[in-house]
């Protein structure tokens, strides 16, 4: 057993998520930034070294205490490198060389990971939803979208699109919440909040939420 701590890294389109966990994963610290994806996603991996470095220094702690970083993020990935490719919803269309840069920038080690497993695919969600035999389901199926505006968006219209019944498809917007009771108004849409309201809503309804 081991009293360092490891940095998860949760880096997704709209936001990133961190935290600093025990090595039996039980969370210490978290904190999120908004992702910024301009200039084909060039600030992402220094604004996360930035923001690592930051909050090390905020809890008072130095790097030795830590085992190391591990980060979770779209695209292609090659684990032994430590790079990412593909992953638009970053605007990272080429190769990145994220372990190096963020190894540097930290002086922590540094592993990535992702859900392309073998077998599960990448791309436009909307591609895949063409693929769905909705049809043969008899009705009995239920649709949850969830995921940054755009895609949802488009999803949901390509699910119209391929003959889904509206009320069978749920839109989450947990992304607008913050306090989760009620309080803080942060997720506030129209005349309602989320947290109380949702966070899934119907698509007969989400599709005329102005978000
Ligand atoms: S999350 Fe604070 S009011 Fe809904």
């Amino acid at each position: 057993m081991t009293n360092k701590k490891l940095i998860g890294v949760d880096l997704g389109g709209t936001t990133i998520k961190f935290a600093i966990l025990t090595a039996e994963g039980e969370i210490q610290q978290k904190w999120s930034l908004r992702t910024n994806i301009l200039d084909e996603g060039s600030h992402i991996v220094p604004d996360i070294i930035d923001s690592i470095n930051h909050h090390i220094d905020l809890y008072k702690m130095s790097k030795d205490q830590f085992i190391g970083i591990g980060m979770g993020t779209p695209g292609t990935i090659d684990l032994a490198k430590g790079t990412v490719k593909g992953a638009y919803n970053l605007n990272w269309k080429t190769t990145q060389n994220v372990k190096d840069q963020i190894e540097e920038g930290t002086g922590l080690k540094f592993a990535l990971d992702n859900d392309a497993k073998e077998g599960w695919r990448t791309g436009l969600v909307t591609t895949f939803v063409k693929e769905i035999p909705f049809d043969s389901f008899d009705g009995d199926y239920a649709v949850v979208v969830v995921g940054p505006p755009p895609m949802m968006k488009f999803t949901g219209l390509e699910l119209m699109n391929n003959g889904v019944d509206a009320e069978k498809v749920g839109m989450s917007f947990e992304r607008k919440m913050s306090c989760a009771v009620g309080k803080c108004g942060h997720c506030r849409i129209d005349e309602g909040y989320v947290c109380l309201d949702g966070p899934v809503f119907p698509y007969t309804v989400a599709r005329d939420l102005v978000d």
